[in-house]
């Protein structure tokens, strides 16, 4: 089967992640791309040879697509992918999928109403480190797990559209689908409560550049996310169980295994110290935010075969909930239930 695509929002993102996927992925053929800007244009036609437009809706009445991915601006892709779904078109969004979760309410409303299929776009669920990090906390290496701190620092400034609010920027939204989202399957339970400081600190425009939110999830455990600005970054994952803590920084994990012992004599503080102590340092392969080719071959195979594909959309609601809920509880003080 050829699966018919086209690319919706051919800039940084569509031209590279996206169409470099759809090129290596063979099921995939590029029929069309739409994008306002000419040159954008001229470049997808050369490398593709494909038909362009710079109005989508054009481009949905005459070309037969069974896929549109739609790599627009944030606060662009509620609108464009529900036209899309309602033209009868399967629809990948990338991230994130809604500016807030009555958006993504809307694409799931359009894609049941038209029996099409919508993939939300979560790469980081195919993260190199985050997957190899299910697998021990699964194992129960570390024992029953209660904590993860899950980082993200820079010390660079932006000055496109990602600053403004009105087109769906702040960090938040742009970082959180891969910061909020990977500690929170990780543990396997869902977010019921936010609590979050949410500020803007170096970034032009009126988006946030700063966020840390404490989420507790429905077995108690608690996940702290953040994206902040750093010039010595702290490690990106540290999970802590009751027999051992796993740190992870960049492609490197540290596994420290530790048994707590009940002391003979509680006044002799040598007794008290833990016993088995254990470290295994594993250093992984493999993208760290997902590979884009292998999530597009999972989406190949879903369209092929009709099999479900591993981001629900009821998933991505629930995250753009708790994006709500850090952003609610940053205005207000409060601590925000789901
Ligand atoms: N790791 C990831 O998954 C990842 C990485 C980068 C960006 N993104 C996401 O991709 C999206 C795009 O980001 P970007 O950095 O590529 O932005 P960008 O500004 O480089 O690209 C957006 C493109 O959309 C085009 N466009 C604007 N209005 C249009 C319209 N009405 N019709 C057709 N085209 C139109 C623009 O001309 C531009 O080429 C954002 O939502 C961002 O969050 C995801």
């Amino acid at each position: 089967m050829t699966i018919r695509t086209a690319i919706l929002g051919y800039g940084r993102s569509g031209s590279t992640m996206h169409a470099g996927a759809i090129e290596a992925n063979a099921p995939f053929d590029m029929v069309a791309v739409c994008d306002i800007d000419p040159e954008r244009q001229r470049q997808a036609r050369e490398r593709f040879g494909c038909a362009v437009y710079s109005d989508y809706r054009q481009m949905l009445e005459r070309e037969d697509l069974d896929l549109v991915s739609v790599i627009t601006r944030s606060d662009q892709h509620c609108e464009m992918a529900c036209d899309c779904l309602r033209a009868g078109k399967n629809v990948l969004v990338t991230k994130p999928w809604a500016v807030d979760a009555a958006e993504g309410q809307r694409m799931i409303d359009a894609a049941q109403a038209s029996g099409t299929r919508l993939f939300p776009w979560l790469p980081a669920r195919w993260g190199s480190v985050f997957l190899r990090l299910k697998e021990i906390v699964d194992a129960g290496t570390v024992g029953e797990v209660f904590l993860i701190r899950r980082a993200v620092f820079s010390f660079a400034t932006r000055c496109d559209w990602q600053t403004e609010r009105r087109h769906g920027g702040g960090y938040l939204l742009n970082w959180g689908p891969h910061i909020v989202d990977p500690p929170v399957l990780l543990a396997g339970s869902p977010v019921v409560s936010a609590f979050a400081h949410v500020r803007q600190v170096i970034n032009p425009g009126d988006g946030e550049d700063v966020f840390l939110a404490l989420l507790t999830l429905a077995d108690g455990t608690i996940v702290q996310a953040e994206y902040n600005i750093a010039v010595e970054p702290l490690p990106e994952w540290f999970i802590q169980g009751n027999r051992g803590t796993i740190i992870a920084t960049g492609k490197n994990i540290r596994i420290c295994r530790n048994t707590p012992v009940q002391p003979d004599d509680p006044t002799r503080y040598g007794d008290m110290t833990s016993k088995d102590a254990e470290t295994i340092e594993e250093r992984i392969d493999g993208a760290i935010y997902g590979d884009q080719n292998v999530v597009y071959a999972e989406v190949a195979a879903a369209l092929e075969q009709g099999t479900p594909f591993a981001v629900c959309p009821e998933d991505a609601l629930q995250l753009s909930r708790t994006f709500d809920a850090i952003r609610t509880s940053g205005e207000t003080g409060d601590v925000v239930r789901l």
